[in-house]
C-alpha cells in the first residue's frame, strides 16, 4: 500500500469507527483540534495504563504524581520557557499566513495548497520568534500581574515536587517520578492528523541519580523505553534510535536520543530520553531559594541528583500503534481491513455473539459477555448481522478476540473463540473461558512478526 493512501485511510478509518473526530466538526472546527471517541478514548486509556504499568506499577523505584496544568508563572520563568520556548517564524505579506521559518519545505501555502510559502507572490519577512506558551489570566483582573501559562510540558511539576515526593516516600536517588497529563503548545505548524496537535497528552518520568551515574542510566532507560515499543508489537525494523548532535541539543541537555518510527510521511519522534544534569533542580533551587539537594545520612554525600527524562506523547504512541497495526488482507473471497493491535491496548478485548438471535443463545450469550466484563474485560456485545459481517467488524476495530455462542452452547457449555490475527477458531468450554482469555493476551504475537 502507498505510504500516502496509509494515512488517509487511517484518518477515514478513525472517524468512521469512532476513534477521532475534528474538534468542533459543527462549527467548522478549529484548526488541528481533535476529539477522540468511544474506541479512541480506550485507546488512549489502554496505552496509559500500558505506560503505567510499564514505568510504575512494576518497579519499586518509580512513583506517580498529578501536579496542576497552571503553576506559579515564575517556574516557566526559571524553566527558560518564556525566554526560550519558541520558533522562528516568517510571515507571507500577502496572504497573510504564517509560517516555522525552519521547516518551510514542508509548509504550502493556504490560499494556493499546491505552492509553498512565498509562491502565491508574497514576499516573506525575516524571521521571528514567536513564543508556543498559551497565556491566560488567573483571578477576576486580566493584567501584567494575573498572567498565567499553561503547562507546556508535565516535567517541570515534577521538579518542583522533588523535595515532597523524596521526603514523603522516603525514596533516594536512584529513583523516578512518573506524570502523566495534558500539556499545551501553541504549535504553528501542527499537522499529520494527530501527530502533532496544540493540546496533548504527555507521559513523562523524572528519574534522579547520582551525578556519577547518570551515563549509565541514559544507557538504561534509552533501551527500556525502545523494548517498550517492541513488546506491544510495534514493527522494530519502524523503529531507530538516534542519538541528537550537538548543535540540535536542547539547552538543558547533556546528551538526548530520540526513538523514531517511519511514519507514512517519514522518519518522526516517537519519545525522547534525555539527560537532563541537574540543569532543572539547580535553576529552581536558585530562583526559589529553597534547598533541593540530597543528603545521603549514611556516605554524608550531599549532591543535586542528575535527571535522565524518558519523555513521550500518548497521541502520538497512539496513532503509532494504529498506524503500525493497520492490514489489508486479501482473502480468498473478499478484502478484510484489520488492525493487529496488542490485546492489551486493543479498544475492546472480546467480541461476545449469538449464532442467531433465537432459540436461548442471545441469553445465553449475555450471561457469557457479563461474566466476562466481571473479570475485567472490555467487552462487546453483538447480534446484529451474519457473523462473518459481525468478525469483519471486530477486525477493523482492532479486537483481538470473538466469542460464539451456537445451538451447542447450549447442550455442552462450549463457545467458539475466534481470533483476530489468524482468523483460526477454537472451541473452549465456558468453565475455562477467562482462563483461556488471559493466557491469550498476555502471550500474544504478531503472527506475521514472530
Ligand atoms: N519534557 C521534555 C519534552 O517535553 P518534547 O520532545 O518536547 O520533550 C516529548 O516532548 C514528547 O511529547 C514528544 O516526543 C512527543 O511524543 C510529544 N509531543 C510534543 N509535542 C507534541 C505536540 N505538539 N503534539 C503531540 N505530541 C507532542
Amino acid at each position: 500500500m502507498a505510504q500516502h493512501d496509509l494515512m488517509d485511510k487511517i484518518v477515514s478509518l478513525c472517524k468512521r469507527k469512532g476513534f477521532v473526530f475534528p474538534a468542533s466538526e459543527i462549527y467548522g472546527g478549529i484548526g488541528n483540534t481533535y476529539d477522540y471517541g468511544p474506541l479512541g478514548v480506550e485507546l488512549l486509556r489502554r496505552v496509559k495504563d500500558a505506560w503505567w504499568s510499564r514505568m510504575v506499577t512494576e518497579r519499586a523505584d518509580v512513583v506517580g504524581l498529578d501536579s496542576a496544568i497552571i503553576q506559579n508563572p515564575q517556574t516557566w520563568v526559571t524553566s527558560g520557557h518564556v525566554g526560550g520556548f519558541s520558533d522562528p517564524m516568517v510571515d507571507c505579506k500577502k496572504c497573510k499566513a504564517r509560517f516555522r521559518a525552519d521547516k518551510l519545505e514542508d509548509a504550502r501555502c493556504p490560499e494556493k495548497p499546491s505552492k509553498r510559502p512565498g509562491e502565491c507572490g508574497g514576499e516573506l519577512t525575516e524571521p521571528r520568534e514567536f513564543n508556543l506558551m498559551f497565556k491566560t489570566h488567573v483571578g477576576p483582573v486580566e493584567g501584567e500581574g494575573s498572567v498565567a501559562y499553561l503547562r507546556p510540558e508535565t516535567a517541570q511539576g515534577i521538579f518542583l515536587n522533588f523535595k515532597n515526593v523524596m521526603e514523603s516516600t522516603r525514596l533516594k536517588p536512584p529513583f523516578g517520578i512518573a506524570q502523566i497529563g495534558k500539556s499545551f503548545r501553541n504549535e504553528i505548524t501542527p499537522g499529520n492528523f494527530v501527530f502533532r496537535t496544540r493540546e496533548f497528552e504527555q507521559a513523562e518520568m523524572e528519574f534522579f541519580v547520582p551525578p556519577a551515574e547518570d551515563e549509565k542510566w541514559y544507557e538504561y532507560w534509552c533501551k527500556e523505553r525502545f523494548q517498550w515499543y517492541i513488546d506491544l508489537g510495534i514493527d522494530p525494523d519502524k523503529l531507530r534510535l538516534r542519538a541528537h548532535e550537538a548543535k540540535e541539543l536542547a539547552h538543558y541537555a547533556k546528551a538526548t536520543s530520540d526513538v523514531e518510527y517511519e511514519y507514512p510521511f517519514g522518519w518522526g519522534e516517537l519519545e525522547g530520553i534525555a539527560n537532563r544534569t541537574d540543569f532543572d533542580l539547580s535553576r529552581h533551587s536558585e530562583a526559589s531559594g529553597k534547598d533541593l539537594v540530597y543528603f545521603d545520612p549514611q556516605t554524608k554525600e550531599k549532591y543535586t541528583p542528575y535527571v535522565i527524562e524518558p519523555a513521550g506523547g500518548i497521541n502520538r504512541m497512539a496513532l503509532t500503534f494504529l498506524i503500525d497495526a493497520y492490514d489489508e488482507e486479501q482473502l480468498e473471497k473478499d478484502k478484510r481491513t484489520v488492525l493487529h493491535l496488542h490485546p492489551l491496548i486493543a479498544p475492546t478485548t472480546v467480541g461476545v455473539f449469538p449464532l442467531v438471535k433465537k432459540e436461548g443463545m442471545p441469553e445465553k450469550a449475555h450471561e457469557i459477555a457479563s461474566g466476562l466484563r466481571r473479570a475485567g474485560f472490555s467487552t462487546f456485545y453483538d447480534e446484529k448481522a451474519a457473523i462473518g459481517r459481525r468478525y469483519r467488524r471486530q477486525d477493523e476495530n482492532g479486537t483481538p478476540f470473538c466469542v460464539t455462542i451456537d445451538g451447542e452452547t447450549l447442550a455442552d457449555d462450549v463457545v467458539t473463540v475466534r481470533h483476530r490475527d489468524s482468523m483460526e477458531q477454537e472451541r473452549v468450554p465456558v468453565a475455562e473461558l477467562t482462563t483461556y482469555l488471559s493466557e491469550a493476551v498476555h502471550g500474544w504475537k504478531r503472527p506475521d512478526r514472530t
